[in-house]
This record gives structure tokens, sequence and C-alpha cells, in this order.
């Protein structure tokens, strides 16, 4: 079986900030139509390992290829332009901005040409619309500010910009860390979507719930070396929760909780015995 080349691939890239190591020596492959899952600890160095590959950081040692050609990004405009399209929690949208402007950014179609080129403000509506439409999400009115939308479907419109330009590559820095049980759904369910039309994504989030379900691998970081990249079908549900920041945190919680609420009761005992009686005397 011949190997396929890796969309986007990360060889043995170190990351350094003076003296600090944000990133070491890391190695990883992501395919077309596949995501992969980035999971670690805060300041395990996630957002450094992503930055570095939309162009925004320059790695200090190694190799970025994009589709198995070397790839060195001047700025995240560059990367873009290569088919790297990254998606930040906060950075993604300009809430007062209209839905279709937050779409185009600054690529809206015009008509005409020289002085009387403008924008096409009716075609651009109407591309904006289709294109929330083809993920489920009905806009009445592409002219009302993005600020309007839930925080799931602006995340949606960011994820639709990037598929329609035509990104190979899609990077999400935690896009469901702030959105209810709903919202989460329908920005997996693109995120799924993205992956079936081929897309390379990478994807961070600190919830088991939202990663096991979309992801086909997933690499962990820890202070900024990889503790190994694992294949979905390697891995169970919990396995994933235990690697996961605060997994072991979390099953010395329980303990703890367990114990808590153990005390509680033997205390609602000792006060219930003590408590009725004198109720009951004064009834
Ligand atoms: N521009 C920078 N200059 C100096 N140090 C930095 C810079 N960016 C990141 N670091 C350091 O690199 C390490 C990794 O940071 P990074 O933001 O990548 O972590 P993270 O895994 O994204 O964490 P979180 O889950 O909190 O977002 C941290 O120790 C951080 O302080
Ligand atoms: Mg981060």
């Amino acid at each position: 079986m011949s190997e396929r080349t890796p969309m986007i691939e990360m060889c043995n890239v170190s990351k350094h900030f003076g003296s600090v190591i944000a990133l070491s020596d890391i190695s990883v492959q992501v395919h077309s139509g596949e995501v992969m899952c980035l999971l670690g600890d805060n300041g395990a160095g996630k957002s450094t390992l992503i930055k570095t590959l939309s162009g925004v950081h320059r790695p200090t040692h190694g190799e970025i290829r994009l589709n198995g050609e070397p790839a060195r990004f001047k700025s995240p405009a560059y990367a873009l332009d290569a088919g790297i399209a990254t998606v930040f929690q906060d950075l993604a949208m300009i809430p007062l901005m209209s839905i279709t402007r937050n779409f185009f950014m600054g690529r809206e179609p015009t008509v005409g040409w020289g002085p009387l080129k403008r924008i096409d403000w009716k075609l651009a509506d109407r591309i904006a619309k289709q294109e929330m439409g083809k993920i489920g999400i009905d806009v009445r009115d592409p002219s009302q500010p993005v600020g309007t939308l839930s925080g799931g479907e602006r995340q949606c419109v960011a994820i639709a910009r990037a598929v329609y330009f035509g990104a190979k590559v899609l990077i999400l820095d935690e896009p469901t860390s702030a959105l209810g049980v709903k919202q989460a759904s329908v920005v997996l369910r693109y995120i799924a979507k993205a992956r079936a039309d081929g897309l390379a994504v990478i994807f961070i989030t600190h919830n088991v719930h939202h990663a096991y379900p979309v992801a086909d691998a997933f690499i962990l970081l820890k202070r900024g070396g990889s503790l190994g990249t694992f294949r979905k079908e390697d891995i169970t549900r919990e396995e994933v929760l235990n690697m996961m920041a605060g997994g072991a945190e979390l099953e010395s919680l329980d303990a703890e909780l367990a114990e808590f609420q153990r005390s509680d009761t033997e205390r609602a005992d000792a006060d219930t015995s003590g408590v009725r009686p004198r109720l009951a005397a004064g009834q």
C-alpha cells in the first residue's frame, strides 16, 4: 500500500521564546479528510503549535510541509493564501460588522472596473446566506451584525468562510469551549462536514465529549513536548479523558467529593436523629 502524502505536517518542530521552550521536537501529520484533535493542559503549547502552523510564529527548528512541500509563511496571510485557515476563538468575528462582511473579510465580489469598481452587495449577501444555509443555519438578513448571532453560529460563519474560500487545512482553537450543548453540536457537525469535504482539520478542545465523536486521531502535548499520537481505534474515550487536561486530577477530585459526601451523610444522619425528637416535642 502506498503511503499517502499528509496534507499538513510538522517535522521535528521546536519553538523557543527566549529561554522559554514552548514546543520541543514536535512531529505530527494530518491527512486530508481527517480530524486531528490536539489535547493538553493549560500552557502545554497547543496555541503555539497552531500559531506556528498558521504563520503567526516561525519555527526555531524543524520544518512545516504542506502537501509534501516545505512551507515557510511570512505571516498568517501567506498561510491563508496557501490554504491554511485558522479560526481563533475570540478573533474569529467582528461583532458590529454584518454577517456578509465577516464572511468575506475584504474578499467581497465586485462589479465594474477601474474607478467604478464597487462591492456587489447583492451577490455577496446571497452567497453568505446560501453558504450558511448549506450548514443548516437560516440567516434571514445577512446584512445584520454578526453580533446578533449565537456563539455557535458565529463559529460556523468562520468555518463556512474557510471552506468557501477553498481552505485545505482548517485549524480551530477551542471553537466549542464557550458553547452550550446544542450550539457545540452545530459546530461539531460542521467540523464533520469539513472533514467529509476532504479538509485536514486540527481541533483543540478540553472536552472529551466534543473531541471523541469527530476525531480520527489525538496528539497529546505536555510542557511543549509530545506524549504521542493515538489513532481513535487504538484508544477508548476513558483513556482520552485521562490523558486530557486534568484527567488524573478529576479522578482524585471524584474520590475527594465522595469522601465529602460520605461525611455529609453521616452528619445529616446525626442531625436528624437529634432534631426529630425536638420537633416532635414542639408540636
Ligand atoms: N509570545 C510568547 N512569548 C513568550 N512565551 C510564550 C509566548 N507564547 C506562548 N508562550 C509560552 O509558551 C507556553 C505554551 O503556551 P501556549 O499558549 O501555547 O499554551 P496552550 O497549550 O495553548 O495553553 P491554554 O490551554 O492555556 O490555551 C507557555 O508557557 C507560554 O507562557
Ligand atoms: Mg491556548
